[in-house]
This record gives structure tokens, sequence and C-alpha cells, in this order.
């Protein structure tokens, strides 16, 4: 079997590359990614290993020729994670949101239909829900109400495929997970830029009173639950991936500062974000019902194992941060 990937050299696509490589001997995979800043090759430096299983394209999903000359090559399924998926970044510009996020997911969509691909998966986000009360979690009935551009992109990516589903019976299936975390996250969310500014001492900025509250997902149960979507999933349904660990901002933050023992004076409440989301809850019970999907990384592993991997990754977020990381990264890939 052969699959397609988009933005697998981002957080979650570069993870799920790495487990599925790992997982089944007779996989290959094709890597479509334009390695914005939030792409790096780096984060794939262990599957090179896997030569003549995995083949990394350099390119944007909005690139209709590429995408249809990529498609034709008759992977068994393509799975859409490239986005931007920043929502402080959508608030400044929200312009290559859409053109990713809504275009780009058009372009593969009608390169799929062209090419009678047999499964499409496209990787979407609470976030198109809106934000909750005190009360409940979102179930795929829920009503789409996203409030941030990176949402609404989103969003309308979701409702491109349902409708590529409903219009030209394509199968699609459409995965939406809560927040995140694990190694190769991009040091700008919340989890890498509070572990990687305590350990250089900087100030931790909070946003708003910091009672906002996140529902958090370890990225290896993530990646398994697209795994079994991708193998037995339903054609034209939506599966909502959670894994019910609601924390507030302030407490994950808390945490970290403990786990690295580190003061609460580096705590910095500042401006709120616009718009900004009170409460996610997952509920991913008809995945579990239906397609026998559980987590299995507790919060409190997962957390030590993810603070362990940035204190043993300082050369790859310290690059980042310092901005030095475009500069490597064109010695590093000019090299190859
Ligand atoms: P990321 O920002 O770490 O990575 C995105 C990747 O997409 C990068 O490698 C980037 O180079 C690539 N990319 C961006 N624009 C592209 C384009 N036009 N063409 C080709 N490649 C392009 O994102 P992530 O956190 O890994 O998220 C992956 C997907 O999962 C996104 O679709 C996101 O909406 C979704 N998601 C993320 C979370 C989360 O907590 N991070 C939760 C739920 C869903
Ligand atoms: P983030 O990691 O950006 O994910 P999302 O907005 O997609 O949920 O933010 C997670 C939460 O942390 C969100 O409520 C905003 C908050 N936050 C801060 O308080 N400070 C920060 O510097 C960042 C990046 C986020």
């Amino acid at each position: 079997m052969k699959l397609l990937v988009t933005g697998g050299c981002g957080f979650i696509g570069s993870n799920f590359i790495i487990y599925m490589l790992n997982s089944y001997p007779d996989l290959s995979i094709i890597n479509l990614d334009a390695l914005t800043y939030a792409g790096n090759l780096e984060n794939l430096k262990d599957v090179e290993q896997y030569s003549g299983r995995y083949r990394f394209v350099k390119g944007d999903i909005n690139d209709r020729e590429l995408v249809r000359f990529l498609t034709s090559e008759k992977p068994g399924a393509v799975i859409n994670f490239a986005a931007e998926s920043h929502v402080d970044r959508s608030i400044m510009d929200s312009s290559v949101f859409v053109k990713t996020n809504v275009l780009g997911t058009q372009v593969l969509l009608d390169a799929c239909r062209e090419y009678g691909i047999e499964r499409f998966v496209q990787i979407s986000t609470d976030e198109i829900y809106g934000s909750l009360g005190a009360e409940g979690a979102f179930t795929e009935q829920h009503h789409i109400a996203p409030n941030s551009p990176y949402a609404a992109s989103k969003a309308a990516a979701d409702l491109l495929v349902r409708s590529y589903h409903k219009t030209f019976g394509m199968n699609a299936i459409i995965t939406r997970c809560s927040n995140n975390y694990g190694p190769f996250q991009f040091p700008e969310k919340l989890i890498p830029l509070m572990i990687t500014n305590a350990l250089h001492n900087k100030d931790l900025p909070v946003y708003g009173d910091g009672m906002n509250v996140r529902d958090w997902i370890h990225v290896m149960d993530h990646c398994r639950a697209i795994d079994i979507v991708l193998r037995k999933g339903n054609s034209g349904e939506v599966y909502n991936i959670g894994a019910g660990k609601e924390f507030q901002n302030i407490e994950i933050v808390k945490l970290i500062l403990l786990r690295l023992g580190k003061p609460e004076s580096l705590i910095r409440f500042v401006e709120d974000r616009p718009g900004h989301d009170k409460r996610y809850a997952m509920d991913a019970s008809k995945l579990k019902a239906e397609l026998g999907w559980e987590p299995v990384m507790s919060f409190e592993d997962g957390m030590n194992e993810t603070i362990s991997w940035y204190m043993d990754h300082e050369s790859w977020w310290q690059r980042i941060k310092t901005g030095e990381y475009q500069a490597y990264y064109q010695e590093w890939y000019g090299s190859r």
C-alpha cells in the first residue's frame, strides 16, 4: 500500500509518518510538504533508513499540476495534514490560511476525484465547533461555529470534503482532534513555548486570566486514531478524537514549571487573544464504540516524556527560536 501524506514535515504529520513506516513493513509513503516556517526535514531524519519506502517531495498543495502528478501514481489513500495551524498567526493575517487550508484542500479533492483515489482523510480540529461553556463536550453532531480565522478555514475545508462525498460519492472521512502535544511541536504553541521559555528562564506569557480550558491528547494517540480511521473508518463519516484530559492553561503552565523546578514568578499574564475560545472538550465515544480506538498514553507520562524530549533536543528548538533555523535549514537541505 502507498500513501500520499501532505504536510508530513510538521508536528503531527512527521509523527504519523514515523509511526506508520515503523508499524507497516509493506507500506510506502510520499510526503508532499511546502516546508513553510513550520515544516522541518530534520523531524524525518530517522526515516531515511527506509529508502524505497519513503519519498519527500517539496511542493505546495496548491500546485495543481504537482498534486495531479502525485495522485496519478494512484496512492491507496491521501491524508491531508498540510495546513497553516496557528490561531495567533491567523489573527495577524488570514490570507495564507484561506489559501492553504481551503483552496489547497480543494486542489487535493479535485485530484483525488480525477484519479479515483480510494480514500481521502482530512485531518481537522475541534476548533471548528467553536467554544463550550462549563459543561458538556463536542459530539460530531454539534453545530459548526468557528471563532478564529484558523478555525473558519478548517471548517470551510471540512465542508468542502463533505460536499465532495455527497456530490461526487468520494470516499472521504474527516477526523477532528483536540489539542495535541508531544515531540516536534513548533515552539509557538502553548506547551512547547512554555517548556522552552522556562528552560531559558524567560517569561511565560499566559493570555487573559489563564482559565481557558483545552482538552489534551498525546500526538501518538492521535496518530493511532488516524491509522484506525484510515483502515476501518466509514466513508462520509466524521470522527472526533480526544483523550478527555481537560486542563486550564494556567494549570499546564504551573505543571511545566514544577517539573522543571522553575519559579512561578516566570508567569506573565498578558493581553488576551481576541475571540479566545473559552473551553474545548471532545466526545470521542463514536470512534471508541465503532472502531475500537482508545488512547493509551496517560497525561502524566506524556507530559514527562514531552518535557524530557525538549530538554534533550535543545538544538532542534534553539535554532527555531533564535531564527538561525532558516540559515541552518538552507545549509542542511542544500547539502542533500
Ligand atoms: P504544523 O504547523 O506543525 O505543520 C503543518 C505542515 O504543513 C508543515 O510541515 C508545513 O510545511 C506544511 N504546509 C503548510 N502549508 C502547506 C502547503 N501549502 N502545501 C504543502 N505543505 C504545507 O501543524 P500540525 O500541528 O502538525 O497540524 C497538522 C494538521 O492537524 C493541521 O491540518 C491541523 O489543522 C490539524 N490539527 C492540529 C492540532 C494540533 O494540536 N496541533 C489539533 C487538531 C488538528
Ligand atoms: P495554542 O497552543 O495556540 O492552541 P489553540 O489556540 O489552537 O488551542 O493555545 C492553547 C491555549 O493556550 C489557548 O487557550 C491559548 C493559550 N496560550 C497562552 O496563554 N499563551 C501563549 O503564549 C500561547 C501560544 C497560547
